[in-house]
């Protein structure tokens, strides 16, 4: 390590992987190429022998698989089934034990902010610092962000907001697909109990999320997808588009998000027209 690296903060380094990650640039590549093939063709080399009484025995380690979230998922759906009104689902959420965040951190549960009855649900990933602290969504400089845009299309106070996650994943981490799958059941019977017309998804990890899609958010942005409840009884059309705090990052970017907005509010406004 040299003494730059030495310096640097872990929580930057995240944040801009995360930056990258968003933008949909998933793979790592060398200044220089490296011939694999001819790498292939040299002899292996020889096993570098090892000092056995130096190691100490490791247990084995389990391969990287989803969580089994089961439990958890099952009693989310057992308590968001049982929920009559947004009011009961927001407390039932507040109760819930089978999300990991919970314990990592976070100062509450953050539900959601906006008209219960609204033709448009907005969900982002999950609730950062401010969001923590003031118990709603999107209420910092991203969530500020939003409200503007949401205003100039013409959307402000028709839109219900919540997140993929109700707890702030620490360090403003992305959640991770367990910590989703928990939540998910109470977000389903959120949109059932509001019954938007319209989705918009905001960032990756959302669109990810809800569409069960793999391909970054610069190619799902933009576009219609149908969500399909998880029982398959509902449909709803759904647009991702860019997150808010990586349009502060990115400025340049705030048009690709304004023309899907202007999208989503020509859908709503004039639903009989063709996309
Ligand atoms: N980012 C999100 O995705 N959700 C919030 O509520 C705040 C910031």
């Amino acid at each position: 390590m040299n003494a730059a690296s030495d310096t640097l903060d872990p929580r930057a380094v995240e944040s801009l992987l995360a930056f990258w990650a968003d933008a949909g640039a998933d793979a790592v590549l060398l200044e220089t190429p490296i011939d694999r093939i001819a790498e292939g063709r040299r002899a292996p080399p020889k096993p570098t022998p090892t000092i056995r009484a130096a190691v100490t025995p490791q247990a084995p380690v389990p391969a990287r698989t989803a969580p089994d979230t089961t439990a958890a998922v099952a009693d989310a759906k057992r308590l968001a089934a049982e929920a009559p009104d947004l009011a009961a689902l927001e407390a039932a959420i507040a109760a819930f034990d089978g999300c990991a965040l919970k314990f990592e951190g976070a100062k509450r549960a953050v539900f959601s902010r906006g008209d219960p009855a609204a033709p448009v649900m907005i969900i982002g990933e999950g609730p950062g610092a401010e969001e923590d602290a003031q118990g709603a969504p999107f209420v910092g400089r991203a969530g500020q962000l939003l409200d503007r845009m949401l205003k100039a299309a013409g959307l402000e106070g028709r839109v219900f907001i919540t997140n993929t996650v109700f707890w702030r994943p620490p360090g403003n981490r992305t959640p991770t697909l367990g910590e989703q799958l928990a939540c998910q059941p109470f977000l389903e019977r959120a949109i059932e109990l509001v019954q938007p017309r319209l989705l918009l998804l905001a960032g990756g990890a959302s669109a990810k999320s809800i569409l069960k899609r793999e391909e970054g958010i610069l190619s799902l942005r933009g576009r219609w997808f149908d969500w399909t409840s998880d029982d398959g009884a509902r449909q709803i059309p759904a647009m991702p588009t860019l997150h808010p705090a990586f349009l502060l990052r990115q400025p340049g970017a705030k048009k690709r998000a304004w023309a899907d907005l202007l999208t989503l509010t020509e859908r709503l406004d004039r639903p009989d027209r063709p996309d």
